[in-house]
């Protein structure tokens, strides 16, 4: 029988909340602590999902010697903190996305993991969805031949609240690292990083970003055309163009995959699964762990950098400013 992991909660938000409903589907996950920076917060979501062991301070959960996982679940802006934190405790770190705020932030955060030999992934969940892996086999396939563009939105409408996350510019605010940041990893899972990279940002009064489009060139002729918004609404789709047809698909559905290959269309069924998807990132961190690992090979830190380093050169291009972190 696989070992049996005892995970913690680092910050006890919206993303947590569903992250542990999924994490119960798992029964090698054992679901053991929760910490919050408020004690009642810590008890309220233990209660509530079946956490043995509630914390009032992250410190102190670190410090319980019996916590092997910890799910960093708080705002960007305290990834780079939170996560150090962790592996200087020698606990794994599955740590959500954006991993950081910047590149340099994410090079001190596998600097810790290698020097404290201990496991860190950004808990980036759509590579391990059946839907991406369906897509992937038919790009890896060449069927279609070669990939020439990449069109990807990500927008919903959120209303402005300068003291939220999304519009804080202090909790690294802005729709590009909270939605853009997903866009962009379907076009550097698929073609690598581009030479080129244009931009037209809207930046309200409070410097934060809350519209984008980008335009990324590659050395092999391919293009990606990437949007985010907090200002309104599409259907969240991406189209991978290639010589001989297209794949569509809509990132928040689990309807079948459209295929069209010279000119037919056909629909393609991916595997269907028992939670929302973060199972399936917890499942693959508690099987690196099994293998002692330090890092996943499904996804390696280094992926996680080139995707920071695309982010910092969209926000150079952008002139997005975080001002405690640039
Ligand atoms: N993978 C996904 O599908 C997905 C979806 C949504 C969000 N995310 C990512 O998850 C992270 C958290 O997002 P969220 O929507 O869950 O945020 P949230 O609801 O605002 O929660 C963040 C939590 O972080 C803690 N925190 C610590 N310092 C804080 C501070 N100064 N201000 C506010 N909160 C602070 C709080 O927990 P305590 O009060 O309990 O300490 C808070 O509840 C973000 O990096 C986001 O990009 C990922």
């Amino acid at each position: 029988m696989a070992e049996k992991y005892n995970w913690a909660i680092l910050g006890c938000g919206k993303i947590a909340k569903k992250f542990s409903t999924d994490l119960k589907l798992l029964p090698n996950a054992n679901l053991y602590a929760a910490s919050s920076r408020s004690l009642k917060n810590a008890k309220d979501f233990a209660n509530e999902f079946g956490y043995e062991k509630a914390y009032g301070s992250y410190h102190e959960m670190v410090n319980d010697p019996d916590v092997d996982i910890v799910y960093i679940a708080t705002p960007h802006s305290f990834h780079l903190e939170h996560t150090l934190l962790c592996l200087d405790h020698k606990k794994a770190v599955l740590c959500e996305k954006a991993f950081a705020i910047n590149s340099k932030e994410v090079k001190q955060m596998i600097k810790a993991s290698k020097e404290n030999n201990t496991f860190l992934m950004e808990a980036f969940w759509t590579i391990f969805q059946p839907q991406f892996l369906k897509i992937s086999e038919i790009v890896k396939s060449k069927e279609l031949g070669e990939l020439k563009f990449v069109k990807s939105d990500f927008m919903f409408n959120a209303d402005f609240d300068p003291n939220k996350r999304l519009y804080n510019i202090d909790l690294g605010a802005g729709s590009l690292l909270d939605i853009g940041i997903y866009p962009i990893f379907t076009s550097l899972y698929f073609l690598g990083k581009p030479n080129e990279i244009k931009t037209i940002a809207n930046i309200r009064s409070t410097g934060v970003e809350d519209s984008i489009a980008m335009l990324f060139n590659y050395d092999n002729g391919a293009i990606a055309v990437l949007t985010s918004s907090f200002e309104s609404s599409c259907k969240n789709e991406t189209e991978l163009c290639f010589e001989k047809g297209f794949i569509k698909v809509d990132r928040n559905s689990v309807d079948p995959i459209l295929m069209n290959k010279n000119g037919n269309d056909q629909l393609l069924d991916f595997d269907a699964i028992l939670g929302r998807g973060y199972e399936l990132e917890a499942s693959h961190v508690m099987e690196c762990l099994d293998n002692n690992l330090i890092e996943s090979p499904i996804l390696p830190n280094s992926f996680s950098l080139d995707l920071m380093e695309i982010l910092d050169a969209v926000r150079k291009e952008a002139n997005i400013i975080f001002p405690n972190h640039d």
